[in-house]
């Protein structure tokens, strides 16, 4: 790809698809089943390679520092995710190559550096997604405690990146979070002035936080007619600062020729093979420390924590999900990941089936 080429999160599609947490154990199951997704680098490099043939948009990997424990500590083998984008630039050709880069582990002057790389491996493919973090257990095993003004460090970090990438003199940053010398630092990006990113967040303070450092939010919703409110609001918020921040979420698949295969499975995977002990610690440490999901989630939505870290179920026919997806699209979001037990089993199958009814509803080309 070259410099004028389009990044993959800028291309036609009306409703642009990625691929979530494949860098991870489990994806975003809490589950025992076997087949659950084992995350080893073979599988992972063909499951990307298959999703950029594809034309699927983006590869988006979840941070994660420490498993859930229960009996299958799930996400504990997770692959670092500026490294592994690296790699992936290495074998794929068109996909979007994202890292999720925690603000308070990684400093910026190695993260615009790596990201840089990146970058230019994939020939302009790289994004990032910011998180600034939730789970106290990762705070301690970096030594760092979970400070209330998380995007305050978070805008003073973006700067610095923003600042590297455009600065024609080094330059000292004196902030609350940041004293640099002297900061600077080649090869710029293939993408100008920074290669696209997305805030991973769901409360105020982090919708704030995008309207001034991202191009898109990427957040949760509970049900899709209520996925409005965090459109709308990002619009109001994005507009206040000048600029047009669009909204992907995030959704787990589970697709079969019937719906009474599809819920059979989901009931299988997601409550009898549940991995309960870790979506009770899940769920507890989520509701407790961070806000990335409504109070309703908590309270009625287990399955959805086990089968898919709470995210929105697309559970059905290949037909319900797709009108599922033109719903999601009506109310305004401007795509959506997807994730599975198995993603190199049940991709393929989502690709065949879903994507000619999205592109019937002139979702996708
Ligand atoms: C869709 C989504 C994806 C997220 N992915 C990650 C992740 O990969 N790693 C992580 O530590 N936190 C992740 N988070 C958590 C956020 O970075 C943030 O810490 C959390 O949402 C609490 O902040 P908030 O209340 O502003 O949303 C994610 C949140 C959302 C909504």
């Amino acid at each position: 790809m070259t410099e004028a080429t389009i990044h993959p999160m800028r291309g036609p599609n009306a409703f642009k698809l990625g691929v979530f947490s494949m860098n991870a154990d489990g994806g975003l199951t809490l589950t025992k089943v076997p087949e659950r997704w084992p995350a080893t680098w073979p599988e992972l490099m063909r499951m990307a390679q298959y999703a950029d043939s594809a034309g699927y948009e983006f590869l988006l990997p979840i941070a994660r520092w420490k498993g859930f424990g229960g009996e299958m500590n799930s996400r504990e083998w997770s692959f670092e995710t500026l490294t592994l984008a690296s790699a992936l630039a290495a074998v794929t050709q068109r996909i979007a190559v994202f890292s999720t880069v925690h603000v308070p582990m990684v400093h910026p002057v190695l993260a615009a550096k790596a990201l840089a790389t990146i970058d230019h491996v994939s020939g302009g493919r790289a994004g990032l997604n910011i998180v600034c973090g939730w789970n106290p257990e990762e705070f301690d095993l970096f030594g760092l405690s979970l400070i209330e003004d998380r995007y305050g460090q978070g805008l003073e970090w973006f700067e610095i990146v923003e600042r590297l990438y455009t600065s024609e003199e080094p330059f000292d940053y004196d902030g609350k979070y940041y004293q640099l010398k002297g900061v600077s630092g080649k090869p710029r990006p293939v993408q100008r002035p920074r290669p696209v990113t997305l805030n991973a967040a769901f409360s105020a303070p982090g919708r704030d936080f995008a309207a001034r450092a991202a191009d898109y939010l990427f957040t949760t919703f509970t049900e899709i007619e209520n996925g409005r409110e965090p459109i709308e609001d990002m619009r109001r918020r994005s507009a206040e600062t000048g600029r047009d921040v669009g909204v992907f979420t995030t959704c787990h698949v589970v697709c079969r020729p019937t719906r009474a295969e599809a819920e059979d499975y989901y009931e299988s995977y997601a409550v009898q093979y549940e991995d309960s002990a870790s979506v009770d610690k899940y769920m507890g440490a989520k509701a407790k420390h961070s806000q990335s999901h409504s109070e309703d989630a908590y309270r009625l939505h287990r399955k959805r924590f086990a089968g898919g870290g709470g995210t929105y179920p697309l559970v059905g026919t290949p037909q319900d999900i797709a009108a599922e997806m033109v719903r999601m699209h009506e109310v305004g979001f401007a795509g959506t990941t997807l994730s599975f037990v198995n993603y190199l089993d049940e991709l393929p199958y989502f690709t065949e089936s879903v994507l000619p009814h999205l592109r019937e509803a002139g979702l996708r080309g």
